[in-house]
């Protein structure tokens, strides 16, 4: 695992996006994972900056890894919603080569087999994007999730709720209880692997996940077992390494 540690917050988000670019550049066929959270927003900033300077995602297919459930694909406060807010709508993206988990699927089962699928179909996942919860979920795979779970519906901590309670107007109770989210199975699929994580609150679950032991009780720790993974961290989350 390379770790790399910014000076601050918006260093490690530049540096995140300028790796995410080299990839990009350097795929003939990009499938990237895309992740999201305020964390993400500083990293989607600077890549609409390097599209501006001539950075195309024509050539790209993106994945992302999870979404609230039940939830509208046009509710402001989906995923959907924020990744359209953050990112496509802002580049060359082609329409119809994005996808989240649909958070209104009837059948959810059926929907995480169909994201599977699709993964799979597209040639697998080239680059990872993650964030860290404080509950020391990837995605949303929450405390115990094996490491080799797959595509599925979870429940959400309350923990997690409250993290996430800011989109919902701060009332952590309107955060839905349940979500779609990639498996760390899934993730760990991926050919490489990039974790962001900026401020103190992540400094003691950074340190779980990277100096901690290896379990399904913090599913970031399950980055250490990938050959390929790199974790960037301003010097307020290293701060407890
Ligand atoms: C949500 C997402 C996670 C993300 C986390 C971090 O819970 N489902 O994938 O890692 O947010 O959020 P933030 O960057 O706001 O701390």
């Amino acid at each position: 695992m390379e770790i790399v540690l910014a000076p601050d917050a918006m260093t490690a988000c530049r540096e995140a996006a300028a790796r995410i670019a080299d990839y990009m550049r350097g795929a003939p066929d990009p499938v990237l994972g895309l992740a999201t959270g305020r964390t993400m927003e500083a990293v989607y900033r600077a890549l609409v900056g390097m599209h501006r300077d001539g950075l195309s995602f024509a050539r790209c297919r993106t994945f992302n890894l999870d979404e609230y459930y039940p939830i509208a694909r046009d509710d402001p406060r989906s995923y959907h919603a924020y990744m359209h807010e953050q990112l496509f709508r802002h580049v060359d993206i082609v329409p119809g080569r994005t996808r989240l988990p649909d958070g209104a699927a009837p059948e959810p089962e059926r929907e995480c087999r169909a994201y599977e699928d699709a993964i799979r179909a597209a040639g697998g996942i080239g680059l990872q994007l993650l964030g860290i919860g404080l509950t020391g979920h990837i995605g949303f795979n929450e405390p115990p999730s094996d490491f080799a779970t797959r595509t599925r519906l979870v429940e959400l901590d309350e923990e997690t709720r409250r993290q996430n309670a800011e989109m919902f107007d701060d009332r952590w109770q309107d955060v839905p209880r349940r979500a779609l989210t990639m498996g760390v199975g899934t993730i760990l699929d991926a050919r490489r692997l990039l974790m962001v994580a900026t401020g103190a609150a992540k400094a003691r679950i950074v340190r779980d996940a990277l100096e901690g032991p290896v379990t399904p009780m913090v599913s970031a720790s399950a980055l250490r077992q990938h050959p390929a993974c790199t974790v960037i961290l301003d010097s307020e989350a290293a701060g407890l390494l």
